[in-house]
């Protein structure tokens, strides 16, 4: 039986969607029953029987740092995904980060072991690998410097992927995906779904910085045929195309017909932005939506290299306009 944690989020709901219907017997935890809502609404942008899809899962209530919840949910399981994280870039959520994205990575590791799991497959992210100059083209082998001034969210990603390989040095079997931003539907409200949102509801500015997408059905797809295959204790980045953010945001519009995004934001412009976030916050105890290092990496440009996934299984992604154009349909007919 396979165990999948994160199901009630975007590549966990829609990583849920292909093992059932590869008759998988999934088994997937989750915190709140309002949530499952949100995978329901990604199965039903695929078919018109959700519910019944939807019903082939067994479901088990447990929080990755409750371990005893943890344990039970683990009992006859011979496969893991590892999809669960707390996404936040938002300083003052550092030590909530660590938590889920560390300490919650730690158990999940732990249990794998203790549980003789066949293999953990690990959904880590771009975030995690190192930055190169002049544009350089991004490997697998290019380290996170430690020195940068990396975001939290990055920071504990990058703590979660060190928890995995701990555990291949205790015997565990793993692959672990580093991902870009991911494209895909049925929660629209927050990550990717939600810049579908913004630019609906009239976006105007895009910074000049560049961007690694992919889309969700390919990030599932490699994770599948990776778990499945006999590869081990390797990573890959998952990108299909880097993109500018002008041309990714006006794209989006396109998909919806919506007002095209024509301002260029100038970098002055972020600076100014995240320091009036930062006091706003402070004088209204509002959620931070613009940190230093958000700012900061919505003006660099970076080139993710993505052979080594593509020699490995020979993986052809698809083409990322499509995925907007898809995804923007069914953000018409899900959110507007
Ligand atoms: N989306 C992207 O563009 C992107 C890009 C690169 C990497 N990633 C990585 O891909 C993975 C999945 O991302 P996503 O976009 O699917 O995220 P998401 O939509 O925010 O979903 C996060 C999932 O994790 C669960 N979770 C969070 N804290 C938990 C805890 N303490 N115990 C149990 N479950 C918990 C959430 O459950 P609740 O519903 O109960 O909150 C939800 O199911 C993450 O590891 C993320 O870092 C995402």
């Amino acid at each position: 039986m396979i165990l999948v944690t994160g199901g009630t989020g975007l590549v966990g709901a829609h990583l849920l969607y292909k093992l059932v219907s590869n008759n998988e017997s999934v088994r997937a935890i989750y915190r709140t029953q309002r949530k499952l809502e949100h995978t329901k609404n990604v199965f039903a942008c695929y078919t018109k029987n959700a519910q019944v899809l939807f019903d082939k899962i067994e479901w088990v209530k447990a929080d990755i740092l409750d371990i005893p919840a943890l344990n039970d949910a683990f009992q006859n399981i011979d496969y893991v995904y590892h999809c669960a994280a707390f996404v936040s870039f938002e300083p003052d959520k550092y030590q909530q980060l660590r938590r889920a994205n560390i300490d919650g990575t730690a158990n999940i590791v732990n249990l794998c072991i203790a549980n003789a799991i066949k293999k953990l497959c690990y959904v880590s992210s771009i975030a995690t690998i190192g930055k190169t100059l002049k544009n350089k083209p991004i490997t697998e082998e290019t380290h996170w410097n430690p020195e940068e001034d990396n975001s939290v969210y990055a920071i504990t990603k990058y703590g979660a992927e060190m928890e995995v390989w701990r555990g291949t040095q205790e015997g565990l079997n793993t692959v672990i995906v580093n991902p870009g931003v991911i494209i895909g539907a049925g929660i629209w409200h927050y990550g990717s779904g939600s810049i579908f949102k913004k630019v609906d509801k009239g976006l105007k500015h895009y910074t000049s910085g560049s961007v690694g997408l992919i889309a969700v059905s390919d990030v599932v797809a490699i994770m599948i045929r990776l778990q499945n295959s006999d590869i081990i204790n390797e990573r890959y980045i998952l990108v299909a195309e880097n993109w500018s953010y002008k041309t990714f945001l006006q794209s989006i519009a396109s998909s919806l017909n919506a007002k095209p995004v024509t301002k260029l934001a100038k970098p002055w412009l972020l600076q100014l932005g995240w320091r009036l976030d930062w006091l706003s916050s402070k004088l209204t105890g509002k959620r931070r939506t613009l940190s230093k290092q958000l700012a900061k990496s919505l003006i660099t440009e970076s080139n993710y290299d993505n052979s080594k996934i593509t020699t490995t299984l020979n993986f052809k992604f698809r083409a990322i306009e499509d995925v907007i154009l898809e995804t923007g349909n069914l953000y018409l007919k899900q959110a507007r």
